[in-house]
């Protein structure tokens, strides 16, 4: 009896209430704003000054000359593992170097500090360019009138330029300009109408779902190091961060990439395993928040990174002649 009586108190209590409505949309001008606060106002262009320009030049032609290697699509090389001399392959993805000089460390362990002493790791790496040693490139390197030229005008007034610190500065110097800005800075930056609708769901899904627990900031990660297999274990032979500081607590650790241009830099993961953005994020949820997406979730997500892709300066990334 009471039970009846108090689901009949409840229907009634449903009949009276109004049609629940749902809660007003942010205006888009407020959904920019909350935008903001987790990545920020954008990232610029790179300016070139005249005065910047013979160096910038050198490092354009050592960044692209396959008798030093480093390279453009994007930034990496679209293999899953990198191939090296003789075909032999190194052990992990290569890392975009696109926007790479703002990461808090290069590659996925933080071997190198930043763009200036990765550009030295390649060339003496035995597997990438066989190199014995830096006395080796630097006089490769001079033997090239080309370069001496070069080396000359992006160093006047130092009497040997050709030193293996100097390729290192130039070739940082160039990538130091490699700013990709896209439609998602012109909508950080204000531009509400710099997103399509479908974009904006899926930023605020990949908020929601909680992606931004690491990818956050100007460039969605690239800041900081992170478990892969937060929640469920990732399968890998690879420890990660682990190899260069040799803490326990650093085991799987890696550096959680930036996101830019994402859709144009698979294969994904530091093995390189996962073929598509879509596995990739698919893979993320569960991995790192035991999540499981739904179809909507996932393309909503892969939509937005799409807009993440940016602009290359043509003209700044030209493949030049080479000395
Ligand atoms: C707990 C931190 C964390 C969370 C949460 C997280 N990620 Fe990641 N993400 C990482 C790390 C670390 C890697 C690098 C994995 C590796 O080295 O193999 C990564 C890699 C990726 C990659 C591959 C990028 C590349 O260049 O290979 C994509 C795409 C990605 N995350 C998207 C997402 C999405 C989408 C979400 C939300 C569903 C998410 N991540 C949640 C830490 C995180």
């Amino acid at each position: 009896m009471t039970l009846m009586r108090s689901s009949l108190l409840l229907a009634l209590v449903a009949c009276a209430t109004p049609e629940p409505v749902a809660p007003p949309e942010p205006a888009p001008a407020a959904k920019v704003s909350t935008a903001a606060k987790l990545f920020g106002n954008g990232i610029a262009a790179a300016v070139v000054t005249d005065a910047e320009k013979p160096l910038l030049d050198l490092g354009r032609a050592l960044y692209y000359d396959p008798r030093l290697s480093l390279d453009d699509r994007y930034g990496v090389d679209g293999e899953p593992t990198s191939p090296g001399v003789g075909g032999q392959r190194g052990g992990r993805n290569s890392p975009s170097s696109l926007n790479a000089f703002a990461h808090i460390a290069q590659f996925w362990d933080g071997r190198a500090a930043d763009v200036e002493a990765q550009a030295k790791g390649p060339v003496l790496n035995p597997i990438e360019m066989a190199m014995p040693n830096a006395a080796a490139v630097e006089q490769k390197l001079r033997a090239i009138p080309g370069y001496v030229e070069l080396f000359a005008k992006a160093f006047p007034g130092e009497r040997r330029a050709i030193t293996y610190d100097n390729i290192a500065k130039a070739i940082g110097a160039f990538e130091r300009k490699l700013s990709t800005p896209s439609r998602f800075d012109r909508y950080l930056g204000g531009a509400a109408d710099a997103l399509t609708a479908d974009e904006v769901k899926g930023m605020e899904t990949f908020v929601a779902t909680g992606c931004t627990a690491c990818h956050n900031g100007p460039l969605l990660g690239g800041d900081k190091y992170m478990k892969l297999g937060m929640v469920e274990p990732y399968e890998t032979n690879d420890l990660g961060r682990y190899e260069v500081t040799k803490k326990d607590g650093d085991k799987y650790f890696f550096k959680v990439p930036s996101l830019r241009n994402v859709a144009k830099t698979g294969p994904y993961f530091h093995d390189g395993t996962v073929p598509t953005l879509e596995d990739a994020v698919t893979k993320m949820a569960k991995h790192q928040l035991g999540k499981t997406l739904s179809d909507e979730e996932r393309t909503a997500i892969v939509t937005f990174l799409g807009a993440l892709t940016g602009e290359v300066d043509a003209a700044y990334t030209a493949k030049p002649t080479l000395p």
